[in-house]
């Protein structure tokens, strides 16, 4: 059910791949509250991936370019508030990738060129897309930037590798540029940490089945899908959440805040019967 909730609206959203992305999910319901948007990915990703079912679906313009080069974010920027014509209200940050965890390399043998490629495609980029809206003051007042980030980033979670880093620091630029751009624009800078979900990122996470099995358990109203974090991030791109900024937001069924669950004890128990 659609609300309206983004009607007048223009934004731009980074990182639909495919129909799992939860970039793609956010683009069709930004698309059904009413909002208009360009859509933009990297060269491979358009080969690879779909996106250009997504763009004839929400009649949207795709702009190619790679969030780590300044000039493709610049040039992704101007030409989105050409298209839309006029400044974006809303930005969303979908994207992440390493290269170690792509090659299996683990936390203690990391290939170092590859852990600044994480940080710069995961983490810097976000900074560079931010630091160039407000230089050609992109983003109109009370406009709203949302990028996407994990609890590794504030607890260790076994295999999620160099990504753990690069999610803190995307949550510290987050407060840092949260505070500039919130004094002198009104504009909101938040992160929404998600529950694991099974998308092409994702599945790179080692072990990420039994990790959804796991906080599905641990959680009292069980993960987060990609379409509940499409409808959250509609809440922070409206005007209804004017005042939330600088904040790294818990999308994950309550995940973050458990220890030990019943569901969780019984399935531990049951391995150690199965040991006997
Ligand atoms: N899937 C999960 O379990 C999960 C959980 C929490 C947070 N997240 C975060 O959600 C975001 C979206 O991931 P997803 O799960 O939808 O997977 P996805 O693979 O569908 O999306 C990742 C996107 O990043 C893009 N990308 C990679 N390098 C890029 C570059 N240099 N320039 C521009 N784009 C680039 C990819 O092309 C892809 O579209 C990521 O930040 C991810 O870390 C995912």
């Amino acid at each position: 059910m659609a609300y309206g909730l983004l009607k007048g609206k223009r934004g731009i959203i980074f990182g639909a791949l495919n129909e799992l992305s939860i970039a793609w999910k956010v683009a069709e319901k930004t698309h059904e509250e009413g909002a208009k948007f360009t859509l933009t990915n990297t060269r491979v990703a358009l080969r690879l991936g779909s996106l250009n079912e997504l763009a004839e679906k929400t009649g949207s313009k795709i702009i190619e370019g790679d969030a780590t080069n300044l000039k493709d974010m610049e040039n992704i920027i101007l030409r989105s508030m050409e298209v839309l014509g006029g400044k974006v209200d809303f930005i969303l940050h979908s994207i992440g990738m390493s290269p170690n965890v792509r090659k299996g390399l683990p936390y203690d043998n990391l290939n170092y060129d590859y852990f600044l490629k994480t940080l710069d495609i995961s983490a810097l980029s976000f900074h560079k897309l931010l630091q160039l809206a407000r230089k050609h003051d992109a983003i109109s007042e009370w406009g709203s930037v949302v990028a996407l980030s994990y609890v590794a980033a504030q607890r260790t979670l076994a295999g999620y590798n160099d990504m753990a880093d690069a999610k803190s620091l995307l949550e510290s630029i987050v407060r840092s540029f949260g505070y500039i751009y919130g004094r002198d624009k009104k504009i909101r800078v938040n992160t929404i940490s998600q529950s694991p979900t099974m998308t092409t990122a994702g599945s790179g996470v080692k072990g990420i089945g039994t990790l959804i099995d796991f906080t599905e358990r641990m959680s009292p109203l069980g993960n987060a899908t990609a379409e509940d974090c499409a409808d959250y991030c509609v809440t922070l791109f409206s005007d209804l959440t004017r005042k939330v900024t600088m904040q790294n937001l818990f999308h994950d069924g309550g995940f973050s805040s458990m220890a030990m669950s019943m569901k969780a004890i019984e399935q531990y128990s049951k391995s150690f019967d199965e040991c006997d």
